[in-house]
């Protein structure tokens, strides 16, 4: 297997050190979400999207499934196509998506950028199998904190990926900004698909989405979100010697009406003073005193299509689960 391509040459295991002496100095405390990816977090991940609670993944895979044609074809004279995708992870849903693109004919190129290796090794060599006339280069690179590099190609109309909802982790000035980013290469006519899970009953007519189904989606019977979070102390453990005991930490998920998250929290259990060796401190916990991990926010369809507006692009079209949960909206450059 050929070398990934690295972008952020930043010793990452520092970076890891300066997010967490950051994260947990703050008030409140807090860990950036792209922590969670390590190896073990990459593949607990995998296992989430697979649970029947988190109907995200299903859902977006349904929607990339049955509209990819749509999304795919007709739209003006280009022959190839240059798919760009932000956080691809292992890239099975897009897989769909290249099917649609490759059934209509048109030479694909894609570049699938993640911060997990592991991820995008799996993603080569699957989609390496299944369309072996496929100009596949994966990038491993954090975008949060380095612009991704489209390629150049005068005679392909690019297509900018951003699904999975991993726009919510983000806020919204965020979101626009690694948009404005990511596309600021990109022509009139060049296309960005946002996948964005829908706010609970605030779509502009009733869905039968529910806080609680949605916390359910964050905390499933199986525990294995429960372990996703866990995993943040762990690596912690193995990656800067911190003497955090996992099971005096509870996972949590809350629903933030205000700022339409969904957040993760890890509460401390009991008063306690965690030791981190690589930091050459401690830190002190009051009993339920929280580490908040993740947001995960929720959007209305007017929310979604001004994202996508703000991003430089007017929304073509969007397509809905029927009972209206989860979105992909199709944004063309102006
Ligand atoms: C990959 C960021 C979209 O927020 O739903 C899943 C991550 N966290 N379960 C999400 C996640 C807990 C996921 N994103």
């Amino acid at each position: 297997m050929r070398e990934l391509r690295v972008i952020d040459e930043t010793e990452s295991g520092d970076a890891v050190a300066e997010a967490v002496r950051e994260g947990l100095l703050a008030y409140p405390k807090t860990l950036p979400p792209w922590l969670f990816y390590d190896e073990q977090g990459s593949a607990l991940f995998e296992q989430i999207t697979a649970l029947p609670e988190y109907y995200l993944t299903r859902m977006e895979r349904e929607l990339l499934h049955r509209h990819g044609r749509e999304i795919a074809a007709g739209r003006d004279e280009w022959r190839r196509m240059s798919v760009v995708e932000l956080g691809a992870g292992s890239a099975q849903k897009t897989a769909w998506l290249l099917r649609a693109l490759d059934a209509e004919g048109r030479g694909i190129s894609y570049l699938p950028m993640d911060i997990s290796a592991t991820a995008l090794r799996e993603a080569e060599e699957q989609l390496g199998r299944e369309f072996p006339q496929l100009r596949l280069r994966p990038v491993l690179t954090d975008f949060m904190r380095e612009r991704p590099t489209l390629p150049i190609d005068a005679e392909a109309q690019r297509l900018l990926l951003w699904l999975g909802s991993s726009a919510g982790n983000f806020e919204m000035e965020d979101a626009v900004k690694i948009l404005r980013d990511a596309s600021a290469e990109m022509r009139e006519g060049d296309l960005l698909l946002l996948g964005l899970d829908g706010a609970p009953e605030a779509n502009g007519r009733e869905t039968d989405k529910k806080i609680s189904d949605l916390l359910r989606a964050y905390d499933d019977a199986a525990g294995v979100t429960a372990a996703f979070n866990r995993n943040l102390l762990k690596r912690m453990g193995r990656e800067l010697g911190a003497e955090f005991c996992v099971e005096q930490f509870e996972h949590e998920a809350r629903w933030n009406g205000r700022t339409s998250c969904v957040e993760m929290h890890l509460v401390s259990k009991i008063a306690q003073s965690v030791f981190v060796r690589e930091l050459e401190r401690s830190f002190d916990f009051q009993a339920g005193e929280s580490i908040h991990t993740e947001n995960s926010r929720k959007f209305t369809r007017d929310e979604a299509r001004a994202l996508v507006a703000a991003a430089g692009f007017s929304t073509v079209k969007s397509w809905h689960d029927p009972d209206g949960w989860y979105g992909l909206y199709l944004g063309q450059r102006v």
